[in-house]
């Protein structure tokens, strides 16, 4: 076979073969093949200088032509190729933008530290401090300082979970803890009052932990808000007009208090308070057809109280109160069961 003849067979099998390669990458071994450096229409052309010059004119023209033909032919198919390939990645990567939009999780706040947020904020417009204490607190802060002696009867009502002293350093209180998980807020009262001069006014949110056992309307760990007031010729008639303004603020300016005579051992006289209910004592599960709502316990701090902290009980007189939080949360927001608070159910608390 003649030089021509090969390469003019080489030509039209690579010819033949060009249009059905489907990737750039077999488009570019063929070119390779044939007219790269080493390729065998490059062999040829290199080895023309064998040839006889009559020859050599005609086998190159031809030669070059074919290469010619072929570049073309590549470059078409090349081409082709290219556009191929970039449709098929643009609709693979397409950018659906009908898809809805992935929402960042936006948390809120928990319902107990907006009520007590709630709370604070009407304190602080007349004029009170906000401070906090310990959840852990001494028998001394806890009940005897708020004139509860050991031998009263109503600390058996709060006893509650005692801390066992380990350190072996205060021997006085070994084996039998005077240290508890405090059971009220009332033991603020005594801190602030060792620490601050009259006139006092502050508010103290905290935890408080109870020995009882959780239902619709108990909470063995709940949060409680304590004030207390102390200041010259303070009455009974402030601490009313205070609580009764409490409530219209975080109720409604519809709501009514009453006052009910209580015992505290803190306090003197002592009351609780109840606030009207919204259904207006229609019939509601809440305040189960009374009308009224239990909020609060409150009182003229007691003299004996005063003795502790060295207050001048015939200078000086105050009041104090203690409101549970998740309550007044419930009472406010409809909460059917305190318990709900704190079990961490995400379709309950996102309402708030
Ligand atoms: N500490 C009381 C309780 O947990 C609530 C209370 C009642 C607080 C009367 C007060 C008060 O400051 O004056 O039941």
């Amino acid at each position: 076979m003649s030089v021509l003849d090969d390469i003019k067979a080489q030509a039209a099998e690579a010819l033949a073969k060009i249009p059905h390669l489907d990737s750039s990458s077999e488009l570019e071994q063929l070119r390779l093949a044939i007219l790269g450096k080493k390729g065998s229409l490059t062999a040829v052309l290199r080895g023309m200088g064998a040839l006889s010059s009559d020859v050599r004119a005609t086998v190159g023209k031809a030669a070059n032509d074919l290469r010619a033909e072929l570049e073309a032919a590549i470059n078409d198919r090349a081409q082709k190729l290219a556009q191929a390939e970039l449709d098929a990645r643009v609709s693979a990567e397409v950018l659906d933008i009908t898809l809805p939009g992935r929402r960042p999780i936006v948390g809120s706040q928990h319902l107990i530290s907006r009520i007590i947020e709630e709370i604070s904020d009407i304190f602080r417009g007349i004029g009170y401090q906000v401070v906090s204490g310990n959840e852990v607190e001494t028998d001394y802060y806890n009940f005897t300082a708020l004139n509860t002696p050991p031998d009263h009867p109503s600390r058996s009502l709060q006893d509650t979970f005692y801390v066992l002293d380990r350190s072996g350093d205060r021997a006085e209180v070994q084996g039998e803890s005077d240290v508890v998980l405090r059971t009220q807020t009332s033991g603020v009262q005594v801190h602030v009052m060792e620490l601050t001069r009259p006139p006092i006014y502050i508010i103290a949110p905290g935890r408080v932990y109870r020995r009882d056992a959780p239902d619709p309307s108990h909470l063995p760990q709940f949060t409680q808000i304590e004030g207390l007031v102390v200041d010259k010729n303070i009455t009974f008639g402030d601490l009313k007009g205070t609580l009764d303004y409490f409530c219209k603020q975080i109720f409604g300016p519809e709501r009514k208090t009453r006052f009910r005579p209580h015992f505290f051992p803190f306090t003197e006289p002592s009351a609780e308070v109840d606030v009207s209910c919204v259904c207006g004592g229609t019939g509601c599960r809440f305040c189960k057809n009374t009308g009224w709502l239990e909020i609060l316990g409150c009182g003229m701090v007691d003299p004996n109280v005063f003795g502790f902290v060295d207050i001048d009980p015939e200078e000086y007189s105050g009041f104090a109160f203690g409101l549970g939080a998740e309550r007044i949360a419930a009472l406010k927001y409809g909460v059917a069961d305190l318990r709900m608070l704190l079990e961490g159910d995400m379709r309950f608390l996102r309402q708030f």
